[in-house]
């Protein structure tokens, strides 16, 4: 098959929200009877190439395409791998994607995995790259919304923690700013506040937003309040983490001043960001969330498989060689095979790799 038909998942946005609708509605028809739905995948093959840690993502990828009736092969950790060898990613990426139906990757650098589908020969499927995107966590975030809350619209949430390095965050937003009526409180101290190009989405699609410093502040007005972990591993120094540490801990306390029917998320794993106590509380619905998410990526997995809907080009702007984007982190700055691609605007040049603009 062709690569321009594989139906890649790298970014949501790729695809019309109508199309996320579908998922989530298939997820919560295979709920309901999974029976149905146990050898829909049988004789295929998924890959699960993580070059950094997971539990939810991974296992709930690898139990969705077991409860299909598909195999699975893969690595979770790169050292036991050829990328220990020094195999560039397009050589793996290459290589897996012919043994399996569909590449399922996670990696630290932004852009990896849209890097990894321009070679790959089976569609591919962005499990989280770096500080960038997380697709597939907002699917379940999605879905959890959908069956926690009734609807995907007028809802006021409230978004906590690392908003700069938090990928769930950053794909959450995107997704959320397209239905109406939805408003967002962006609770961050002045370090981890979410990325301007972010923020320049929502203004671009006139959605109201506010930036808040204490979460008690915000508490009592949300509908959903979306709590993330410090991501340790995307700073600098070890200093710089420990300051951060510890500013925004839901507790108790905080929820009774949370309206009654607040629903709490968190993509997980929690570090301490929310006392155990909360776990009790009805209105935690992180471990529920947790196990849409195997139920969301069975119906992604599905119509992937099927190739629905029509594919996304994985490049649309401009080859630039003579650009280098300004991200140390992207991806094409670390594998130089890649073809620098950007949409320009005036001297503005944003990498269609990791969404970073580059002077020009
Ligand atoms: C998140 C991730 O990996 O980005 N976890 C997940 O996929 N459920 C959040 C995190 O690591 O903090």
């Amino acid at each position: 098959m062709d690569r321009a038909e594989f139906v890649n998942l790298i970014d949501l946005s790729d695809y019309e929200s109508i199309w996320w609708e579908d998922i989530v509605v298939l997820a919560h028809e295979i709920m309901n009877y999974p029976k149905k739905y146990e050898k829909r995948c049988q004789g295929k093959i998924m890959a699960t190439l993580f070059y950094e840690p997971s539990t939810r993502t991974q296992m709930s990828f690898q139990a969705a395409m077991l409860r299909l009736g598909g195999g699975i092969i893969g690595f979770d950790n790169p050292s036991t791998s050829s990328v220990s060898k020094g195999e560039n990613l397009k050589d793996t990426t290459k290589v897996v994607s012919s043994y399996g139906d569909i590449v399922v990757m996670r990696h630290p650098l932004p852009g990896a995995v849209k890097a990894a589908a321009l070679t790959a020969d089976c569609p591919v499927v962005n499990a989280g790259d770096g500080g960038h995107l997380h697709p597939t966590q907002t699917l379940t975030d999605l879905l959890t919304l959908y069956e926690e809350k009734g609807k995907l619209d007028g809802l006021t949430i409230g978004l906590c923690g690392d908003l700069k390095n938090g990928r769930t965050v950053h794909s959450l937003l995107k997704a959320m700013s397209s239905y109406p009526n939805n408003k967002f409180v962006l609770i961050s101290t002045r370090e981890l506040e979410l990325p301007d190009y972010i923020k320049q989405t929502l203004t671009n699609k006139g959605v109201e937003f506010k930036e808040v410093f204490r979460l008690e502040d915000a508490i009592s007005e949300l509908d959903v309040l979306y709590m993330t972990r410090i991501q340790r591993e995307r700073f600098a120094s070890e200093q710089q983490y420990l300051e951060q540490k510890n500013v925004y801990v839901l507790d108790e306390e905080k929820m009774k001043k949370a309206k009654p029917d607040l629903a709490v998320l968190h993509p997980l794993p929690r570090v301490d960001e929310i006392t155990i106590g909360v776990d009790e509380d009805p209105r935690a619905k992180y471990f529920k969330q947790a196990n849409y998410g195997m139920y969301v990526r069975m119906a992604l997995i599905l119509l992937i498989l099927e190739r629905s809907p029509k594919p996304a080009p994985l490049l649309k702007g401009e080859i630039r060689a003579d650009i280098c984007c300004s991200n140390p982190k992207c991806i094409t700055n670390h594998e130089s095979y890649l073809p620098h691609s950007f949409v320009i605007n005036g001297n503005k040049a944003v990498c269609e790799y990791c969404d970073e603009t580059t002077e020009i």
